[in-house]
């Protein structure tokens, strides 16, 4: 590929899982590739991983203040990108206390919705394209969003409480698993509302399917800690025997897909890999729930999450 045509991009979460797969096959295009990982040791591993010309920078997504530093960093050193990519995520579905943030915010919401909220609002006038990695779980009406607690933010009176509060609505009590979900829901409202704010740029958000890597550590290791029994079956059964999961490797393809296709389309969209059958999968546009294609929550989260961040990185008095 030209030099000319290689394009700049910023990466979340590709220190395993979806993310590795795709900036293996970024780097492979020739792109220059900034990886964040979460720490020195992540970092090192990720380029260990990935030889050739990756980047790395480091700020843990659980810590806003160290999400500020390195976007100061990322401005000055590694601005402008053709694209920013989303994709660090966690849930530990299982579990039954909340864990916390460094600033005190529920793990989950901190690390899927509240750092990305702060790193896109650092680095948006300095790239072309965000593209953010949800899940269709977010979706109260559709497949595993049907299953548990469903998503929703209700008036988003925990993000009025300020640190401390284990659910966004304030109101539930403390579950894991709609942690996740709601969190995935927070993607897409954060994405209307970045395209609301700034139509010119492209704002992709996809959801992979379910994807359960055959390593043991990934995204269901929490879940797995949890109940071990019940989660290697479930793994077993979704993926070896009814066939209902993406491979992470094409998983990883689609998200370079979009990235190749997307970029330079300003708008917002988002694109979903669904389930037509066992081992069958289809990836196109998708409507997003009902709550995801509310503007005004759009807008409110994007609000009271900016309020959530300038208290948290506030110098105490
Ligand atoms: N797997 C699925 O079934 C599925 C389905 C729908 C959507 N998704 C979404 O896909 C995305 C990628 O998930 P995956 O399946 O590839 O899982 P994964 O293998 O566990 O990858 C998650 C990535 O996020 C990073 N991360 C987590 N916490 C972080 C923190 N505090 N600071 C910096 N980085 C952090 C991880 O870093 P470390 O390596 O250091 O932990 C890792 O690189 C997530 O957004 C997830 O919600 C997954």
């Amino acid at each position: 590929m030209a030099a000319a045509e290689r394009r700049q991009i910023l990466i979340t979460g590709a220190s395993s899982g979806i993310g590795l797969e795709a900036a293996k096959t970024l780097l492979a295009h020739g792109d220059e590739l900034t990886v964040l990982c979460r720490n020195e040791e992540r970092a090192a591993h990720t380029r260990a991983a990935l030889s050739g010309s990756v980047q790395t920078c480091v700020a843990d997504l659980a810590n806003l203040a160290s999400v500020a530093e390195v976007i100061e960093e990322l401005r000055q050193h590694q601005a402008p990108f053709d694209a920013l990519v989303l994709n660090a995520g966690l849930q530990y579905a299982g579990h039954r206390s909340p864990r916390w943030s460094a600033q005190g915010i529920e793990l989950t919401f901190a690390v899927n919705h509240l750092a990305h909220q702060l790193l896109v609002d650092g680095l948006r006038q300095h790239t072309q394209a965000v593209v953010i990695t949800g899940s269709e779980v977010h979706n109260p009406s559709k497949g595993g969003g049907r299953v548990g607690q469903p998503a929703g933010l209700g008036t988003m009176e925990g993000l009025r409480q300020g640190p401390g509060a284990a659910m966004v609505d304030g109101v539930s009590p403390f579950n894991a698993d709609k942690a996740y979900k709601d969190s995935k829901l927070c993607n897409l409202l954060m994405a209307l509302e970045l395209h609301r704010q700034q139509p010119d740029l492209a704002v992709v958000v996809w959801s992979p399917g379910l994807v359960i890597a055959r390593t043991s550590g990934g995204f269901f290791r929490e879940s797995r800690q949890a109940n071990p029994v019940g989660q290697a079956l479930f793994g077993f059964v979704a993926r070896d025997l009814l066939r209902l999961t993406e491979s992470v490797e094409r998983a990883g393809e689609l998200l370079v897909q979009l990235i190749t296709e997307q970029v330079q389309r300003p708008g917002f969209s988002y694109w979903s890999n669904g389930l037509l059958g066992p081992g069958r999968h289809q990836f196109e546009p998708t409507e997003p729930s009902e709550e995801a294609s509310d503007s005004d929550q759009a807008t409110m989260l994007w609000r009271l999450s900016n309020d959530l961040i300038n208290a948290s990185l506030a110098p105490a008095k």
